[in-house]
Order: structure tokens, then C-alpha cells, then sequence
């Protein structure tokens, strides 16, 4: 039920705190330290190379899993969009483990993947919102966001949910080989759902941003570097899916290899600045753009140079900024959506759950 929402989508949105703190619960064991299924974690530990297959957003959550799972646990990590991975498989590894992520459980594209690569032997994670999916009944294992149900068809806590979690999974299977780290998760998911529940809490300031950005725009893009550039390409699909305002995510430094042909006076281009080491690089890229025209909005984090930046997000570990600097984006969609007169819950072409290929 929407109780006093406008808006599943909005609702689901200001869930994201509480199901950080969920998610801390349910993977912590009696002494408050992370766990995952000894099963589970022994299988990340055999593998050689972990495949990521996903579609649409929980792609988007995929890519940040591969820094995740790659700085926290040291396995290299390739992730696919399951409709490309089904006819075009890459070249496997001798030791592969598959991780399916589909807040559904449901989609097709996903599924097809699925059955094939058990077909070949392979042992399969599915990481979905949904007890008994198809995914997890059809994957070797499962672990559960613990998001509770998402009905708005553009997907919100479901993302920051899968990358929480692949953080969690990560974290175990690096703790288990002993690779050295400084990250103490639950303090950090911890810091990261108060973070949420800040911006949560500021939704005129991005009710400002779209009013300002977007209301006559025809196309609008995003730019980030690093793990930045991940959660644009998840800002613009937001955008694009209930705004229906063409909306691309780039990579800052591929701008001039081509994208920056398309800026003109007014174009509108939100740049993402969380990460130290390309702070200065991605600040350059908005220099870029604002000399050709652009309409430029940093969104920054606390701790970096931020003077004159659009909003600055209050501080979390550079890891886990995506689960926070993705909330300003999926506001932004939905007030641009709003002001728009877009049906923001359920956008023209879409389905909840993607059952066909
Ligand atoms: C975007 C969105 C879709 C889904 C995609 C995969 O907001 O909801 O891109 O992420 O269809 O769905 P699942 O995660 O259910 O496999």
C-alpha cells in the first residue's frame, strides 16, 4: 500500500534507509559480524572468475559489484547484460561462478542464461528480491535483498538493496582469504543509511534541481568517472524510463572522443564527483562542457573540494558512495517525471517483470 505517498516509486525511494538496516541484520551472525552461507562464500573462494549476468538496472548494480568484488575479495569479475551473454558468450575461465542479479526472479533474458550455464555444469548465485523466484529456485544458491516488494516499475531500493549486498558477499570472501582491508562494513553501511535518511529528508533540493535542469529540455546527460560514471548510467536510465527526456550516462573522460559534439547552450549535464582519485580529472571534463554551453550541476560528496558544487552529499566510504549519490538521481527522474505529467509508477512500454526475451 502507498499509505500517505503520491507515488509507490517515492515511497520506495524513502524505504532505502530502512532496508540498509535490514539488510545489516540479516547478514549479521550472533557477534554482529557479517556472514554468508559457508556454501556460498566456498564457491567464491574456488572460483577463478566471477560472471555477473544481469539486465537494466540490476546491471547497473552488477558493475559496482565487479569494484566491489574485485577491491574487497580480489577475484576478477566480468559483468554481462544477460541478452547479449545468451548469444554471444564470452570465452569462460576454467573455474567460472555465475551470479545472476534480478530483483524480480523473473526476467527472461536472466533465465535463458541461466538454464544454459547449468546445462554446462556451472554453479549459479541468483541475488533477488523474491523467495522462490524462478532464479532462485533454478541457481545453486540464493541470497535475498530483504527490500520488501517493488511495485513502481522504475527500480529504486532494489539497486542500493543488490549493492549492499553484493558488498556484504564481497566482504565475507574477502575476509575468508584474508585480504587486507580497512573497511569495516556494518559501521560503514551503518553511516550510509544515515546518509540516505539525510537526502531522504532533502527532496526539495532535488525537486529544485529538475525545476531548474529539466522542465524544457530534450535530452539531459550524466557524466562520472570510476564508479561515478556506474551510477550516471543508472541516473540517465532513471531519467529516460518514467521522464521519457533522452538521457545518456558517459564516462567523463570519453566526452571529447566524441559525446561533447552533442552539447549546446542549455544542454543539461549532471556530473557525479564522489571519488578522490578522479576529483580533479571529472572536474576538468565539467570545464569542458560548460565552455561549449552546458547547463552544468555538480553533485558532490563532504570531504573533497566542493566549493560551488550543485548539493554535496554528506561523507561515506568512496567504495559505497553509490548508495547514496544514486538517491539525488532517482529524485531528480521522479520530479522531472512529475512536472511532466508522466504516470511515474508505471511509464508508458514497461513491465515490472521482463518475462519474455
Ligand atoms: C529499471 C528497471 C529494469 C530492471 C530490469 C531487470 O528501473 O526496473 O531495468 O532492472 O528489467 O529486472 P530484474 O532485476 O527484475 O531482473
Amino acid at each position: 500500500e502507498k499509505g500517505t505517498y503520491p507515488h509507490f516509486m517515492l515511497k520506495e525511494i524513502d524505504e532505502q534507509p530502512l532496508v540498509m538496516r535490514k539488510i545489516i541484520q540479516a547478514y549479521q551472525d550472533e557477534n554482529g559480524r557479517l556472514q554468508i552461507n559457508e556454501e556460498i562464500t566456498n564457491a567464491m573462494l574456488k572460483a577463478d572468475r566471477i560472471y555477473i549476468v544481469a539486465c537494466g538496472t540490476s546491471y547497473h548494480a552488477g558493475l559496482v559489484g565487479k569494484q566491489l568484488i574485485e577491491k574487497l575479495a580480489e577475484i576478477p569479475v566480468e559483468v554481462h547484460l544477460a541478452s547479449e551473454f545468451g548469444y554471444n558468450m564470452p570465452l569462460l575461465s576454467k573455474r567460472p561462478l555465475f551470479i545472476f542479479i534480478s530483483q524480480s526472479g523473473e526476467t527472461a533474458d536472466s533465465r535463458a542464461v541461466l538454464v544454459k550455464v547449468k546445462e554446462m555444469g556451472y554453479r549459479a548465485l541468483t541475488i533477488t528480491n523474491v523467495p522462490g523466484s524462478t532464479l532462485s529456485r533454478e541457481a545453486d544458491d540464493t541470497l535475498l535483498l530483504h527490500a520488501g516488494p517493488e511495485i513502481a516499475v522504475a527500480s529504486t531500493k532494489a539497486y542500493t538493496a543488490q549493492i549492499a549486498v553484493l558488498a556484504i558477499l564481497a566482504s565475507v570472501a574477502g575476509a575468508a582469504k584474508r585480504v587486507p582491508t580497512d573497511l569495516d562494513l556494518v559501521k560503514e553501511l551503518g553511516i550510509a543509511a544515515s546518509a540516505m535518511d539525510t537526502l531522504c529528508d532533502a527532496k526539495e533540493a532535488f525537486e529544485q534541481i529538475a525545476a531548474e535542469y529539466l522542465p524544457a529540455t530534450i535530452n539531459c546527460f550524466f557524466i562520472g568517472r570510476s564508479i561515478d560514471y556506474f551510477v550516471g548510467l543508472e541516473g540517465a536510465l532513471k531519467l529516460k524510463e518514467i521522464s521519457y527526456i533522452q538521457a545518456e550516462g558517459f564516462a567523463g573522460g570519453e566526452l571529447k572522443h566524441g559525446t561533447i559534439a552533442l552539447i549546446e547552450k542549455g544542454t543539461p549535464v549532471i556530473a557525479l564527483a564522489t571519488q578522490t582519485n578522479v576529483n580533479g580529472s571529472i572536474r576538468a571534463n565539467v570545464k569542458e562542457v560548460e565552455t561549449r554551453g552546458a547547463h552544468t550541476c555538480i553533485i558532490s560528496m563532504k570531504g573533497l573540494d566542493t566549493a560551488g558544487d550543485r548539493y554535496v552529499l554528506p561523507h561515506v566510504h568512496e567504495l559505497l558512495t553509490p548508495l547514496i549519490s544514486v538517491i539525488p538521481l532517482q529524485l531528480i527522474a521522479y520530479y522531472a517525471a512529475l512536472h511532466r505529467g508522466c504516470d511515474v509508477d508505471k511509464p508508458r512500454n514497461l513491465a515490472k517483470s521482463v518475462t519474455v526475451e
